[in-house]
């Protein structure tokens, strides 16, 4: 049985089958990511434009890389020297690179909807990079990927998402997903930037660090997002630190196992003491090496790929 989706713009909504697809078809490339030669023939002739309107060093590095590594053609758009600068819609930009026959579409911008309003304008297959406060759909399944790897399951386990969940697509996208797997998610920081709706939809909220971490097996630390903390969600970024920031002592309080995260790129000693992102428990850089393989086992499902 193929994927039943037709573009992915988030995990809401997406079924449990769909997200089991995904990350058993990211483990099988994760396989041939081991071997000397990497690259396979699947989605040889498809072209796939990389449209990133925002920022981003893992998540575009990745597809770029599973792109080449899934023998298609990328090609990169950057905003700082297109057409955008002379005031090009985003419906005219997207519109005139269809015109030259591409695929598929990786996107990330900075408002909530546009995976969305792109599927509207195109024929291409749209795949969500990150929207706003919206979604980022693949870093949510190269988080669960990351932890079945290493935990062997899904099902029942706890992970605590801290920090600034007001502002986090990965967030976002994890919750959703990781409820559709049987995980028991929690999610913690300062009450400004814990939004109320995740309540109404049973995924428990607190602001007290310790009662999420209690029984942890993840703890997934989030970026405070300090270009988007305009509003005063907090008085200092000591005051922060002091409260949520994940440190040895905290890590000494759980059990030798549990696993560290944190989706990059990380702000060291505020959200995430630096001994604890590079100590044993951190699968940080498994994570990026993961996504790769996730990014791979997307396009390849949306895109129409054949064995070869
Ligand atoms: N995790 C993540 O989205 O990182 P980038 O912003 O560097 O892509």
């Amino acid at each position: 049985m193929g994927i039943s989706i037709q573009h992915l713009l988030g995990l809401d909504g997406i079924s449990r089958e769909d997200i089991t697809l995904m990350l058993d078809t990211a483990d099988s490339f994760y396989e041939v990511l081991q071997r000397e030669i990497k690259v396979v023939p699947t989605l040889r002739g498809k072209t796939v434009v990389n449209l990133f309107y925002e920022d981003s060093t893992r998540t575009r590095i990745s597809f770029e890389l599973a792109e080449k590594r899934l023998s298609a053609s990328p090609l990169n758009f950057s905003v700082s020297n297109s057409s955008v600068n002379k005031g090009e819609t985003l419906r005219d930009t997207i519109k005139n690179i269809e015109a030259m026959k591409i695929d598929m579409v990786v996107v990330r911008h900075s408002c909530a909807g546009v995976p969305y309003f792109l599927t509207q304008c195109t024929d291409a297959v749209i795949v969500n990079a990150g929207d706003g406060l919206h979604e980022h759909p693949t870093q949510a399944l190269l988080d669960m990927m990351t932890i079945r790897q290493k935990l062997g399951r899904l099902e029942g386990l706890k992970v605590a998402i801290i920090g600034d969940i007001f502002h986090s697509r990965v967030a976002r996208s994890n919750a959703w997903g990781m409820s559709t797997m049987g995980m028991k998610v929690v999610l913690c920081g300062p009450p400004t930037l814990l939004p109320q709706h995740y309540e109404s939809l049973g995924v428990p909220m607190t602001d007290d660090l310790n009662e999420a971490i209690d029984g942890a097996d993840v703890v997934m630390m989030l970026r405070l997002q300090r270009e988007r903390q305009a509003s005063g969600a907090f008085p200092t970024i000591r005051e922060y630190r002091n409260r949520y920031c994940f440190d040895l002592e905290k890590l000494f309080s759980l059990p030798e196992n549990v696993l560290v995260m944190h989706p990059g790129p990380i702000n060291r000693g505020i959200e995430l003491a630096s001994d604890v992102a590079d100590g044993n428990n951190s699968v940080i850089l498994q994570q990026v090496t993961n996504g790769v393989a996730v990014r791979m086992a997307v396009l390849y499902l949306l895109g129409g790929g054949e064995n070869g």
